[in-house]
C-alpha cells in the first residue's frame, strides 16, 4: 500500500482510490457503494462503482496505483466539492458581527479589502495559505470576489494558478461610493478605468492551464455601480467570454435602498436586466427576497444563484426561499460567502441551507424539504452547473476530470468510530457528512487527479 507522501506525486495522475465512494450528479440521485472504487486515469475518471468491478477494469495497473484506507481510517471517496461565492480578502475579518448587511460593509469590509494591495506584507504568502484553506476543506472549485485593485487580483491568480486548484475569480469593480469613500474616491478609480483593469487582466489570465482558472466580470452590486459601469461589464462579457457574478437582494434595507437610486427599475432583479447583466453565465449571490416577477426574469433569462444561507444567518439576511428558485427552474449552487458566511467549511453550508429550508417548513408545512443527499448535489454537480462547468467537473461520471475529495469517515463518528460502524446507505453517510463534516475528516483532494490539499498524514 502507498503512503500519502506518494499520491503528492503531481505525474501521478493515474491511481484508484478505495472506500466508500459516493456522489450526488443529479437532484435526487444519490450514488452509493460501500466497497467501491475510483480509478482515474491521465487526470480524469475512468470509472466508479464496485471495487471488484473496477479492480477488472484496471487488472492490469500495478499493484502501487493502489490507495487504500490505512488501519483505523474509512474512507470516502466524494466528487469535490464546489463554493460558487466567496470573496478572498474577507477572510482574515470573519466572525465581525454587525446586525446587517450595509452597516458591516462599511465598518469591516471596504476598510478590509481597500487594504487588501500588493504591497501589503506577505500577501503572498497570505494568499497562498488561504487557497490551502479552501483545499483542506475538499473543495476543489472555488468562484471568487478579489478586492477592486488589479495588482492584488493579479497575485491572488497567481497564488491560484500555484494552488493548483480550479478557481474563478474577478477584481470587484465599483464606481459609486468605493469603499465608503462617497465623492472623494481618487478618479482613478472611474468606470472606465475598471473595464480597462478587468479586461488587462481577462487578457492575463482568463483560460490559464487549459480552462483550470477563469476570469469573473464582477460589478459588486447596483448600491456600489453606476449604470455606466454595469453596461459596460455586461458587454465585456459577452465581448470576453466570462461568466459573471454579482449580488442581488440580500437584504431588505439594500433593496430599499437600490428602489431609490435606481426608480426607473421595477425591481433589483430589473436594475441587472436594464445593464444586460442577466443570462445564463450570470451568477447572482443571495437572493433573499426575490419577488414572482423577479423569479420569472431570472428564469427566463437562464441567471443562476449562489446560495449563502450561513451568510444569511450570520448577518440576519433571511431565509432564501430555495425552494421557489428551483420550482421557477433557476440553478443553484452553495456559497460559503466568506466574511459574510464565518467559514469556507461547505458541509456547514449544506447544514444551514437544509437548516434553512426547515425553518420556512415551520411556518408552512407544505414546502418540500432539503435532503441532505440534494444539499451534496447543490454543493457538487449543482455548482458546477452554475460556474459552466457542468460537463467538466461535479460527479465521478466517467470522462469528467478527476477532481475529488477523501474524508475519513472514522473522523467524523463519535470517538473516531471506534465504538460505532456507518450504516451504510448512502443517505445516512450523506447525513452525518452533513451533521459533522469538515476538514478535520479530510484525508486528501484533487484537481484533475494532482494532489491539491497540503498532503497532512494520517
Ligand atoms: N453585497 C455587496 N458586497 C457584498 C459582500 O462583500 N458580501 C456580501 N455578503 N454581500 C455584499
Ligand atoms: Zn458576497
Amino acid at each position: 500500500m502507498l503512503c500519502l507522501q506518494d499520491m503528492n506525486d503531481p505525474a501521478n495522475s493515474t491511481f484508484v482510490l478505495c472506500g466508500y465512494v459516493m456522489d450526488a450528479p443529479s437532484w435526487g440521485l444519490l450514488r452509493g457503494w460501500e466497497d467501491g472504487a475510483v480509478a482515474v486515469q491521465d487526470g480524469k475518471i475512468l470509472a466508479a462503482g464496485p471495487r471488484h468491478e473496477i479492480a477488472t477494469m484496471v487488472q492490469d495497473w500495478p499493484e502501487r496505483a493502489w490507495r487504500r484506507a490505512p488501519q483505523g481510517e474509512r474512507w470516502l471517496v466524494l466528487p469535490g466539492l464546489i463554493d460558487v461565492h466567496a470573496h478572498v480578502p474577507q477572510y482574515p475579518v470573519v466572525g465581525r458581527v454587525e446586525t446587517a448587511l450595509l452597516p458591516w460593509l462599511k465598518r469591516h469590509i471596504f476598510p478590509t479589502e481597500q487594504a487588501f494591495i500588493a504591497e501589503r506584507p506577505v500577501i503572498r504568502e497570505e494568499l497562498d495559505a488561504f487557497f490551502q484553506e479552501v483545499a483542506a476543506q475538499g473543495t476543489t472549485t472555488a468562484m471568487l470576489y478579489g478586492a477592486v485593485w488589479q495588482d492584488s487580483t493579479d497575485l491572488a491568480f497567481a497564488a491560484a494558478e500555484r494552488s493548483g486548484l480550479r478557481v474563478l475569480l474577478g477584481k470587484v469593480m465599483m464606481d459609486v461610493d468605493s469603499y465608503g469613500h462617497g465623492s472623494h474616491w481618487p478618479p482613478a478609480r472611474t468606470w472606465e478605468v475598471s473595464l480597462t483593469e478587468s479586461r488587462e487582466l481577462i487578457t492575463t489570465w482568463h483560460g490559464r492551464d487549459r480552462g483550470r482558472l477563469e476570469y469573473v466580470v464582477s460589478p459588486r452590486f447596483a448600491v456600489t455601480c453606476s449604470r455606466e459601469l454595469m453596461a459596460g461589464a455586461a458587454a465585456l462579457a459577452a465581448d470576453s467570454g466570462c461568466a459573471v457574478q454579482t449580488h442581488l437582494s440580500e437584504n431588505l434595507a439594500e433593496i430599499d435602498y437600490v428602489r431609490t437610486l435606481f426608480p426607473e427599475a421595477f425591481s433589483y432583479t430589473d436594475v441587472y436586466r436594464r445593464a444586460g447583466l442577466l443570462g445564463p453565465r450570470s451568477v447572482f449571490g443571495h437572493a433573499v427576497h426575490l419577488t414572482p416577477d423577479e423569479l420569472d426574469l431570472m428564469a427566463a433569462s437562464g441567471s443562476t444563484v449562489a446560495h449563502c444561507p450561513t451568510s444569511n444567518f450570520f448577518l440576519n439576511s433571511g431565509l432564501c426561499p430555495l425552494d421557489q428558485l428551483r420550482q421557477a427552474g433557476i440553478r443553484v449552487g452553495l456559497g460559503s460567502d466568506v466574511a459574510g458566511g464565518p467559514e469556507l467549511n461547505l458541509w456547514q453550508v449544506m447544514r444551514s441551507a437544509i437548516e434553512t429550508q426547515k425553518a420556512r417548513r415551520f411556518h408552512d408545512s407544505s414546502l418540500p424539504e432539503l435532503t441532505p443527499a440534494q444539499a451534496l448535489h447543490l454543493a457538487t454537480a449543482g455548482g458546477a452547473d452554475v460556474t459552466g462547468q457542468g460537463g467538466i467537473t461535479g460527479s465521478l461520471t466517467p470522462g469528467l476530470e478527476a477532481d475529488l475529495a477523501l474524508f475519513d469517515l472514522n473522523a467524523v463518528l463519535p470517538m473516531q468510530g471506534r465504538f460505532t460502524t456507518p450504516e451504510a446507505a448512502p443517505e445516512t453517510i450523506a447525513v452525518l457528512m452533513v451533521y459533522r463534516g469538515g476538514p478535520q475528516a479530510l484525508r486528501g483532494a484533487w484537481v484533475r487527479g494532482r494532489r491539491v490539499d497540503a498532503g497532512r498524514k494520517p
